[in-house]
């Protein structure tokens, strides 16, 4: 079949064959088939949509164009965690090492930031001489020996989905479940994973603003992961606000230390725990869930945890100077406290303007080549619910240059709305998908 006769039948809404998707994606992968029928294809995708089974084959076949980890010699179970991304998610540097401490084998290979939405490797990169960049054979030793490792993507992994996703940033074709739920599955997958826990946020800073979309993408998430053969959970949680008190590289790294010793943040430290909940039910390396979370606040207490991230940054080539002594990570020039204009109770921490504050800041990109600044971000950030008296800071600036903290000043005025009244406390997580509940999803 002609690549434009199936581009036909997707236009006209019918259902793809497994053979014809296939070919469309093989040939797209090996230069075959120009970026013009492929768009047309996304852009009759995205209108149409895809029935599970067409996601299922397109999420394989998109899988199937580059390497498939060998995970085999890992004998523990492999889970995973993809977040939709958000701002202040740092919850993969805390989860990796605790999912370690449980038991579980964490073969994480994450993504940078692009837009609003921070990205693991660059808070990773932010820790003097961190690899992002291991072998696949250093990778696995590095996950045999302590439990877990995040690295980046390989240009073997998923090659398809890294053509596509470009020229799906520039034909209007992102905002697109089917292609979402397939770029996503299909680097996640090529992991070698047994499970997968996906936390998918929801609400002003992240990529689905409403429950509804939210839990369209985990339902479809979760139904390509099982129909490839793995147990699947979902979380889909709030990010209306940003989640911890900071939001910038280095800046979380600290957080993430300080949450790894059991000094973090309440709601940062719950989503953790939750999430990890999951994964342990997924690994079947607990009773139920009650049992798991005991022995997570006991890893967390007791430091074994921490250990383990400060293993994995070692064995990483990391400095662990700045793992052991923060103020060694690097430090912004300026720090300049975001003063409440008035008296009351925090209304509304934007998620999306306080994340546009860092982009501005130098703490984002806006274009994939671009370098970030992993010093400068936002910390103290108060959160809905939160006191404050007139002038108290609702979070502190650090930034390197007085241009780009003025923009972030101005873009911050409409971040935050105080109130007399005390508002209700926002849910942190909205809805969990998982082997109680799925059957019951439609
Ligand atoms: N993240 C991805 O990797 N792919 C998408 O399509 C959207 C978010």
């Amino acid at each position: 079949m002609l690549p434009q006769w199936i581009i036909e039948k997707k236009r006209d809404g019918k259902a793809l064959t497994e053979e014809e998707i296939r070919s469309f994606i093989g040939a797209y992968a090996k230069g075959d088939l120009p970026d013009y029928q492929m768009a047309a294809m996304a852009m009759a995708i995205f209108i149409r949509g895809m029935n599970p089974q067409e996601i299922a084959w397109l999420t394989d076949a998109m899988m199937r164009s580059g390497h498939v980890l060998n995970t085999k010699s890992i004998k523990k179970p492999k889970v995973d965690k993809h977040s939709t991304g958000g701002i202040g998610d740092k919850v993969s540097l805390i989860l990796a090492p605790l999912a370690a401490s449980v038991g579980l084998a964490v073969p994480m290979i994450s993504g940078r930031g692009l837009g609003i939405t921070g990205g693991t490797l660059d808070k990773l990169e932010s820790i003097p001489n961190y690899r992002t960049n291991l072998t696949e054979a250093q990778f696995i030793s590095v996950v045999k020996k302590i439990g877990c490792s995040i690295i980046g993507q390989t240009s073997q992994l998923a090659p398809a989905d890294k053509k596509l996703y470009a020229l799906r940033d520039v034909t209007g074709t992102v905002a697109s479940i089917p292609l979402i739920t397939a770029s996503i599955m299909c680097k996640k997958l090529a992991e070698g994973l047994d499970g997968l826990l996906l936390d998918v946020k929801c609400g002003k800073g992240a990529f689905m603003t409403t429950h509804k979309d939210a839990r369209a993408l985990a339902l479809s998430m979760v139904r390509v992961g099982n129909a490839m053969g793995k147990r699947m959970a979902a979380i889909i949680t709030n990010m209306n606000q940003p989640l911890g008190d900071t939001a910038g590289n280095a800046l979380e790294v600290v957080e993430s230390i300080e949450t790894l010793q059991n000094k973090g943040p309440a709601d940062l430290t719950e989503i953790t725990i939750a999430s990890v909940e999951e994964m342990m039910v997924l690994g079947r390396v607990t009773k139920n869930r009650t049992a798991a979370r005991k022995q997570l606040e006991k890893n967390l207490a007791d430091g074994t945890a921490f250990r383990i991230f400060r293993e994995m940054v070692k064995l990483q080539g990391g400095d662990v100077r700045a793992i052991d002594d923060p103020s060694r990570l690097p430090q912004a020039k300026l720090k300049v406290p975001f003063a409440a204009p008035s008296a009351g109770y925090v209304a509304l921490a934007d998620a999306e303007s306080i994340g546009k504050a860092c982009v501005v800041l130098g703490a984002g990109r806006v274009r994939t080549d671009q370098a970030v600044d992993f010093a400068v971000g936002v910390s103290g950030i108060r959160h809905v619910g939160d006191k404050v008296n007139k002038g108290d800071p609702l979070l502190v600036i650090h930034a390197n240059d007085k241009k780009r903290l003025a923009d972030a000043q101005a873009l911050l005025k409409q971040a935050y709305k105080i109130s007399k009244s005390k508002p209700k406390q926002p849910p942190l997580i909205f809805e969990r998908i998982n082997g109680d509940t799925i059957g019951k999803s439609k």
